[in-house]
């Protein structure tokens, strides 16, 4: 499928996939949009100092990262595990302006290591952060009562419904311990009533820029 590199509202980048006019990340704004959801209602609404995180579809890196400059920020201890079927090709990488936008050239080399290290190996990227990438499809997901915190960030469910499931949601709640949470920027009624069908409890918050709302569910 043909891949574009364009630049959202908030002048980060992101990759555009015309074919199925999709993006990883929101038009409005990537970065706007990565902390909204991810840090503002996920990270932080896990009160704990050392906590699992588990992101599916790990993309361009970019929740990996910002979660990383928290970490150095409140000296949390994150043990973070992502998930991608598919994953960024390093020209596309190379094109992606997220250390610049975010100021932080002086942590380039933990962005591109994070990139670099290889697949299916813990790699301790700072003394607070710890990445395991898994290069594998999210319905072969097996993990049990392991997460405090899920970022779901699949493509949406207009061009992946098959992702958007009981079934994937059911892997999801059984990955996380009991109390965690899962973020995401969905808010259709037919993806909260599936989360609330498996056992999530399920809260409307106000969306990122360009969206009215997001979920998240807590495993009870
Ligand atoms: C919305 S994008 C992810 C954005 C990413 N979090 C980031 O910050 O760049 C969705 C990601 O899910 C991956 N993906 C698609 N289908 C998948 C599957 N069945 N299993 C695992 N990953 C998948 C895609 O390759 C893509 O990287």
């Amino acid at each position: 499928m043909k891949r574009k590199i364009i630049i959202t509202s908030d002048g980060s980048t992101t990759i555009h996939l015309p074919g199925w006019n999709e993006s990883y990340h929101s038009t409005h704004g990537a970065i706007q949009e990565a902390y909204h959801v991810f840090i503002d209602n996920g990270y932080k609404a896990v009160v704990k100092n050392e906590l699992s995180v588990l992101e599916i579809g790990f993309g361009t890196g970019l929740n990996a990262f910002i979660t990383l400059l928290e970490t150095a920020k409140d000296q949390k201890k994150v043990n973070y595990v992502g998930i991608e079927a598919y994953p960024v090709r390093e020209d596309e990488l190379l094109a992606l302006n997220y250390v610049s936008e975010l100021e932080t050239r002086n942590l380039s080399h933990k962005f591109e290591e994070m990139h670099l290290t290889p697949w299916n190996k813990p790699q301790q990227v700072t003394p607070h952060f710890t990445l395991t990438k898994r290069q594998m499809f999210i319905h072969n997901i097996q993990d049990l009562a392991t997460f405090d915190l899920i970022y779901f960030d699949a493509f949406g469910a207009r061009v992946q419904p098959e992702l958007w499931t009981e079934e994937i949601f059911e892997l999801m709640l059984n990955a996380l311990k009991p109390g965690g949470k899962l973020v995401t920027y969905a808010a259709k009624g037919s993806v909260r009533r599936a989360m609330q069908a498996v056992g999530f409890e399920v809260e409307r918050l106000p969306g990122p820029p360009g969206k009215r709302e997001m979920l998240r569910g807590t495993k009870k």
